[in-house]
């Protein structure tokens, strides 16, 4: 029988390697960004509703401020885009309950985005293969292709063009969230500016993290986390340079900001060590509030 409601989980990720080559003619940059899913989750529920209502959207959950709850939704686009793909008229209710942070580099809007088309797929069985998913996500935006695989992945052109990472072992992680955003576009275009002097080599995988992941070694992931943006998003925001310090000298086995931040992600040895460095991460008072989570877990995936 023909489902009237679907539900897809859907998780953020944190970059383990984000390499930005220059500024490219159409203002985006050439990236070497290896991702890993992780487990803080939104949950899409596309809904079919009445013949010419269109698509609706509401937003529900404990990070929610500034998300919009219009048109200008990245969910709402990637509905439209899937009925502009099949040549129909998409008249559903989309509701998001979220936990990934907004505006916090850990590709919220992409996640939301991934989980509406993967949802929109099943509701109207529409059998999508995954490169037709992926092509359609990356007209949505450069991180929605991983945000439907999951997993750890590498990401090179815009970030979109997507190869598997041999990675194995689970790692875990302590979130510094910040209350407020930070804007990606600003953060690259600062990252332009503190580069303006120098001459930026085209991107490159790094070996020694692609060996770490391999080995299950989480103190060498920890000391291989890259980010270039990292620079550009303490500018923006000094405070979270002293939030690496805080999460390092608590014994990190790595600190780095996630995408173009504010969150920062601190890897560390197991469960135990993630609780006691957010109970003293906490209690320095420079972090507003702190979540732990673990990966790689799955991509968007019908619930
Ligand atoms: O692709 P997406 O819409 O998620 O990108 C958001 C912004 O991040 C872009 O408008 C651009 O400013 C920047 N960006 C970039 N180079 C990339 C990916 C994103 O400059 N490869």
């Amino acid at each position: 029988m023909a489902k009237n409601s679907v539900t897809v989980r859907v998780p953020a990720k944190v970059n383990l390697q984000l390499s930005v080559g220059p500024r490219e003619a159409d203002g985006y940059h050439n990236l070497v960004s290896v991702f890993q899913a992780i487990s803080i989750f939104d949950d899409v529920t596309v809904t079919k509703s009445n013949p010419g209502s269109g698509v609706t959207i509401s937003v529900t959950g404990e990070h929610t401020h500034g998300v919009p709850e219009d048109h200008s939704n990245l969910a709402v686009k990637a509905a439209q885009l899937v009925g502009q793909k099949f040549d129909f008229d998409v008249d559903v209710h989309i509701e998001i309950k979220k936990s990934i942070p907004v505006a916090g580099g850990m590709a919220g809007g992409s996640a939301d985005a991934a989980g509406t088309l993967v949802a929109m797929d099943a509701l109207f069985q529409l059998e999508m293969s995954r490169e037709e998913l992926h092509a359609l996500g990356s007209q949505l935006g450069s991180d929605v292709p991983f945000m439907i695989s999951g997993g750890t992945a590498i990401g090179q052109g815009h970030g979109d063009q997507l190869t598997a990472a041999l990675s194995r072992g689970t790692y875990h992680w302590v979130l510094a969230l910040s209350s407020v955003g930070l804007s990606t576009p600003a953060v690259y275009t600062e990252c332009d500016r503190m580069r303006a002097e120098l001459d930026i080599a085209p991107p490159q995988v790094s070996d020694q993290l692609m060996q770490s992941l391999l080995a299950a070694d989480a103190d060498a992931v920890g000391r291989a986390l890259t980010n270039d943006l990292q620079n550009a998003a303490c500018s923006l925001r000094p405070a979270l340079s002293l939030v690496l310090e805080v999460g390092r000298d608590y014994g990190a086995l790595g600190a780095i900001v996630s995408g173009s931040g504010p969150t920062v992600a601190f890897l560390v040895a197991d469960e135990d060590s993630g609780l006691d460095l957010a109970v003293a991460l906490t209690a320095s008072g420079v972090v507003g509030s702190v979540a732990r989570a673990h990966g790689p877990v799955h991509g968007a995936k019908v619930i």
